[in-house]
């Protein structure tokens, strides 16, 4: 089997560590670029250099430009400004929008045929746009935010619960903002669901908590914004797409009527392999999930309207 070829664009903290994850699990080549000078091409080669010792024969380069992406199978999109204490996700708006367009369009007019993973905020708009600047079908471009917020609700259930993480899957839908959706419903301890562990104002709390995951982070790093959950996250959803192993995970899709929202990219559970999103799944959910979700994804509409107004 030939080795795939995955382009991290970005090569700041969540796509440096995004191509580690990607070289270091052999689960491709990695072309990684960045507009600043000499930034991709030092990361690129001090990360070769630990080939050895992590015992990868996988390949990273750095780059500038775009033709060493030509053909890539996956291109993960982290290019642009993070947030900084005090600032929104949606205070990155014109920023983000400008490098993300163009990024995308240097991207497809090389790799016509990946399927592209958006990371940069606010992740759902850039996600929209992106898509519209790829003409490609909406199924081939995705965002990363659902995994994410679903692993750090994961995470503040196995602390609640004292209770070994390996056996906690967890559920976080729609937007990736103060409005995410945490769905108790769908979230279990080995299919037990966590309304039965724990009582509700715990759950209240641990969602609330799970929504503010970023910002406490934020609060913590003072100069920038969470890259070690965010690159794991991108990197199982490219690893999906390079195994086409057809994991259902929560990602940020296209909805064309799903849960009764429509044309707008917001995070819903779906179906990921080699073609990418092959089905949006549309599941059953307590009217107050679903009220949520709908109300989550009129917040990233209204934000694509101000995106729009920018332009
Ligand atoms: P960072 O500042 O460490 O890295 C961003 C990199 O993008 C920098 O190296 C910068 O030089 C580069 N860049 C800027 N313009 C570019 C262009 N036109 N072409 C190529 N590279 C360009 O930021 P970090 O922490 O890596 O975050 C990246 C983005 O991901 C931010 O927008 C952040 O908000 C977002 N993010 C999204 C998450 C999600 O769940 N979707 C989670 C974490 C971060
Ligand atoms: C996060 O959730 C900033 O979106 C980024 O950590």
């Amino acid at each position: 089997m030939s080795v795939k070829k995955v382009t991290v664009v970005g090569a700041g903290n969540v796509g440096a560590t995004a191509a580690q994850r990607i070289v270091e699990k052999q689960l491709a080549n990695v072309v990684l670029v960045d507009i600043v000078d000499g930034l991709p091409q030092g990361k690129a080669l001090d990360m070769m250099q630990s080939a050895a010792t992590e015992e990868f024969d996988t390949t990273i380069v750095g780059a500038n430009d775009y033709e060493p992406t030509a053909n890539s199978d996956v291109v993960i999109i982290t290019a642009g400004i993070a947030r900084k204490p005090g600032m929104s996700r949606d205070d990155l708006l014109a920023t983000n929008a400008k490098i993300v367009g163009g990024v995308t369009e240097e991207i497809v007019s090389r790799s016509p045929n990946a399927i592209i993973i958006v990371v940069s905020n606010p992740l759902d708009v850039m996600t929209f746009l992106s898509w519209q600047k790829s003409g490609f079908p909406a199924e081939r471009v995705v965002g990363m935010a659902g995994v994410l917020d679903s692993s750090r609700y994961a995470c503040f259930i196995a602390e609640a619960l004292n209770c070994s993480i390996k056996d906690v899957r967890a559920m976080v839908l729609g937007g990736h903002g103060d409005t995410m959706v945490p769905v108790p419903e769908y979230t279990t301890v080995n299919g037990i669901q966590i309304t039965q562990l724990l009582p509700e104002e715990k759950i209240n709390e641990i969602n609330v908590r799970t929504q503010n995951g970023g910002a406490e982070i934020v609060k913590y790093l003072k100069t920038g914004s969470a890259y070690y959950a965010p690159s794991a996250s991108a990197v199982a959803m490219a690893e999906a797409v390079l195994l086409d192993s057809n994991r259902i995970l929560p990602a940020c899709a296209y909805l064309n009527g799903e849960y009764g929202i429509s044309d707008v990219y917001c995070g819903v559970p779906v179906s990921l392999g080699a073609n990418g999103v092959t089905k949006i799944h549309e599941i059953e959910l307590r009217q107050n999930s679903l009220d949520a979700l709908q109300s989550s994804a009129n917040d990233v509409k209204e934000l694509c309207e101000k995106m729009k107004a920018l332009a």
